[in-house]
């Protein structure tokens, strides 16, 4: 259930809108995702979407705005109201449940802009500019969950709101780990008390271990300024095809100030089967009706057995 921006963590949040990605294939996760997006399979009880739009929620932010693969249209209709299902669960009695579909999206506006083709993150972001307006706005890319009392980006709307700067999510990553993440080159002189706020020089999408130039990855969550849109438009397609944003950043930080920001939080890659495993692990457990339901499996001695 999406909690209401007045019972969230936060006070007002500095931001208004956040962009969500919905674009990609989600082919790690075949055959599952064959006919079903990544984003509406469930982690625990709720499809992993919802968790994107609940850490914006909890966080002050109201507008969603999501960029789709033009062909597919079934992540809208999650968000629809769906009247019939209502109605049936209203003329059959099952309690509380047709007032909780109608209060699961209350207070928020949903936005579907259309990405023509897979280009890239940064392309991705560029579409959703027409919703956007004239100011800074929050990045949530879905298959990162990161389990937080104080969601992500709103740790990261309040550093934006103490600097005026774009911020990046960041986080220490193993050597053998660059490989899967964008990596940041920042200065070791912290600006503030609690250490948590690091100034970004340059960054790497992707780097071997040997070519690595620190160890701080990129996790899927950003506050960034409109200026971000004119580097974009100034950046070159990768050797795949796909403009990357963290090369439009890298750009943009040569002459203007960007932050990081070390968030307090446990990542999970849900894009892969292990990462969706354990997150759905993490979030049973996590339920105080279901955990028990598992905990009988990962006790040897007690697991449920037909013969
Ligand atoms: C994207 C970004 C990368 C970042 C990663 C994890 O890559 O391009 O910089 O580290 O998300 O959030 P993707 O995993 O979508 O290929």
């Amino acid at each position: 259930m999406i909690m209401p921006a007045s019972s969230g963590p936060q006070t007002v949040s500095p931001l208004r809108s956040v962009v969500i990605p919905v674009a990609g294939r989600g082919t790690r996760l075949l055959p599952a995702t064959k006919a079903v997006r990544k984003e509406l399979l469930p982690i625990g009880r709720k499809p992993l979407i919802l968790y994107a739009v609940e850490e914006a929620a909890t966080s002050g932010i109201d507008h969603i705005i999501f960029v789709c693969a033009r062909s597919d249209s079934s992540l809208q209709r999650f968000f629809e109201r769906d009247i019939q299902l209502e109605h049936f669960l209203d003329v059959h009695g099952v309690q509380g449940e047709a007032e909780k579909l109608r209060a699961m999206f209350s207070g928020l506006r949903f936005s579907f802009v259309n990405q023509s083709a897979p280009l890239g993150l940064a392309d991705a972001i560029r579409c959703a500019r027409p919703e956007i307006k004239d100011e800074a706005f929050g990045v949530i890319l879905p298959d990162a969950l990161i389990i937080s009392q104080n969601p992500c980006i709103a740790q990261l709307a309040e550093c934006y709101r103490r600097h005026r700067r774009p911020v990046i999510a960041t986080r220490l990553v193993q050597m053998f780990e660059t490989r899967r993440y964008g990596i940041l080159v920042v200065d070791s002189e912290r600006p503030e008390k609690d250490m948590r706020t690091v100034r970004v020089r340059s960054m790497v999408e992707k780097p071997s271990p040997q070519c690595a130039p620190s160890l701080y990855g990129v996790f899927g969550r950003y506050v960034l300024a409109p200026e971000v849109f004119d580097a974009i438009d100034n950046t070159q397609p990768d050797p795949s095809g796909e403009l990357q944003l963290t090369d439009a950043l890298n750009s943009y930080c040569n002459s203007n100030p960007v932050y990081g920001y070390l968030f307090e939080g446990r990542h999970i890659d849900t894009g892969n089967w292990h990462g969706f495993v354990e997150a759905t692990i993490e979030c049973l457990l996590a339920d105080v009706e279901l955990a028990p339901v598992l905990s009988r499996y990962m006790s040897p001695s007690s697991a449920p057995c037909n013969n």
